[in-house]
């Protein structure tokens, strides 16, 4: 890869109004990340050493979400809304002597992809002083228009200031650049106001670029890659977006999705191939899936590792902390959380367990509930290797139960018991002959 240091400077002061929420527009979520997050994660893949994010309305949360997603990250206030030029000058002190290369992304176009954002930079390398990221619009209303001379860019027009003849162009600009990281501040200081809007266009950069004869060029992408997100509609188009790339890059990558339509990906999920992943299943965040496991129908997982071979449901439900081993089981309507199940150990159905720890080849029976919490705090289980707990047993946390130790089923186990041991903690079986209520009344069992 390049050895041009870079800056990317990301624009995330919008107020996004038209999302009608609580929550700052760049911090809603797609695939489980925020946007912003994506962005970020872009500029990190395409070796962008520094990055710098510029806030606005909701500055304080933004900061905060992005300190907490990207530590390394630096936040700049940009306090006045007076344009997409003005916004990059608030990020002015990153952009420092040593750098090479600076890209401008925004926060609100969250699936430009790492290719791209290094295409940007390579433009650099071959020697361009700005090189801007265009697209060939489908409706080129409110963008933006690419005037090109001789297949060089002259111009970006904003649509208000466009003649006619510029309105026709469909060659538009996605606001995204890169520029020689010594040109930038000049460029800025060289941009005035003087447009319709009144504000300080970041686009007017390039018309100056011209006229100091620096080189300018256009690099192209797809339209798609460069969608905003300004309302919840969008918002949904680009999850949509998302997820459709992604189960793709996981059928590409070897990995069995059988009806990929229903599979919901986290921006983090990572599954090798040779995994079997059914219909409805939901990767929350934080998930990986090892090679030849099989995720059946109908789980949820979130914050697991299911490793080589196990099987997951269907209709199971692994939270943060589950951590299941080679070919471990975990079958229907069972829920895990903060618990590890060994190699080869099987909790088949209906239970749950939590804060524990299952050792390796031990089964738990069927409706086996771990009761790890009192009211005020939380207590382990822990159940050693080739252990058995007999159906419906309720394990009252702190509690041990040794290797090869044998509950018998519906037990309430409230101390430890050794390995090797068997354990019933049950009420006794009373039989009482010829006193079954139904007989006394005579009632004989009629035929149906
Ligand atoms: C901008 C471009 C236009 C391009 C279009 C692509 C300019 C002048 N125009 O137009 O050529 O086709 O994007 O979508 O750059 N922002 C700030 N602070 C500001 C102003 C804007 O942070 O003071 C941020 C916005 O939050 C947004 C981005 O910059 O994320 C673009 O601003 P916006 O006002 O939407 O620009 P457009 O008019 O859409
Ligand atoms: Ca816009």
């Amino acid at each position: 890869m390049t050895e041009r240091s870079c800056l990317a400077i990301i624009l995330a002061a919008g107020e996004g109004t038209r999302m009608r929420s609580q929550t700052p527009k760049v911090l809603h979520e797609i695939a489980r990340r925020p946007m912003i997050g994506h962005v970020l994660k872009a500029a990190e893949a395409a070796d962008v050493a520094r990055r710098a994010v510029v806030v606005g309305h909701g500055a304080e949360t933004v900061a905060k979400a992005v300190t907490a997603f990207d530590p390394a990250a630096a936040v700049f206030e940009q306090t006045e809304r007076l344009g997409t030029a003005h916004a990059v000058r608030a990020a002015s002190p990153a952009v420092t002597d040593d750098l090479d290369d600076v890209v401008i992304l925004y926060g609100d176009v969250p699936l430009v992809t790492s290719d791209t954002v290094a295409r940007l930079r390579a433009g650099l390398a071959a020697g361009a002083d700005l090189v801007v990221l265009g697209f060939e619009a489908q409706d080129p209303s409110g963008y933006g228009r690419l005037v090109m001379e001789d297949r060089a860019l002259v111009a970006i027009r904003e649509e208000r200031e466009a003649s006619d003849a510029e309105r026709a162009i469909t060659l538009c600009n996605s606001g995204m650049l890169a520029v020689r990281a010594g040109r930038l501040l000049p460029l800025l200081e060289a941009i005035g106001n003087d447009n319709a809007k009144g504000e300080y266009y970041l686009t007017d950069a390039i018309a100056i670029a011209r006229q100091e004869g620096l080189v300018v060029s256009v690099e192209i992408t797809a339209e798609a890659e460069l969608m905003g997100v300004n309302d919840r509609a969008q918002l949904a188009a680009a999850e949509a977006a998302f997820q459709a790339s992604a189960r793709q890059r996981l059928l590409a990558s070897g990995v069995t999705l059988q009806v990929p339509d229903t599979v919901i990906i986290s921006a983090d999920t990572v599954i090798e191939p040779d995994a079997v992943i059914e219909p409805h299943v939901v990767f929350g965040p934080g998930v990986k899936v090892g090679t030849g496991a099989a995720i059946h129908a109908f789980s949820h997982l979130e914050g697991a590792v299911v490793e080589a071979g196990a099987s997951i449901g269907p209709y199971a439900r692994l939270r943060p902390g589950s951590v299941v081993r080679e070919k471990g089981k975990i079958g229907n309507f069972v829920e895990t959380k903060n618990t590890e199940v060994g190699v080869g150990a099987k909790i088949n159905h209906l239970s749950y367990v939590g804060d524990a720890s299952v050792g390796a080849g031990a089964n738990i029976g069927a409706g086996t509930i771990t009761c790890n919490y009192d009211g005020v705090s939380k207590f382990r289980t822990v159940i050693g290797e080739g252990a058995f707990i007999g159906s419906n047993s309720a394990l009252v946390a702190p509690v041990t139960i040794g290797d090869t130790a044998y509950v018998g089923t519906g037990s309430v186990i409230t101390d430890d018991v050794p390995a090797a041991s068997l354990a019933i903690a049950r009420g006794r079986q009373v039989v009482k002959p010829d006193r079954s209520p139904i007989a006394a009344r005579g009632e004989k069992p009629k035929p149906a």
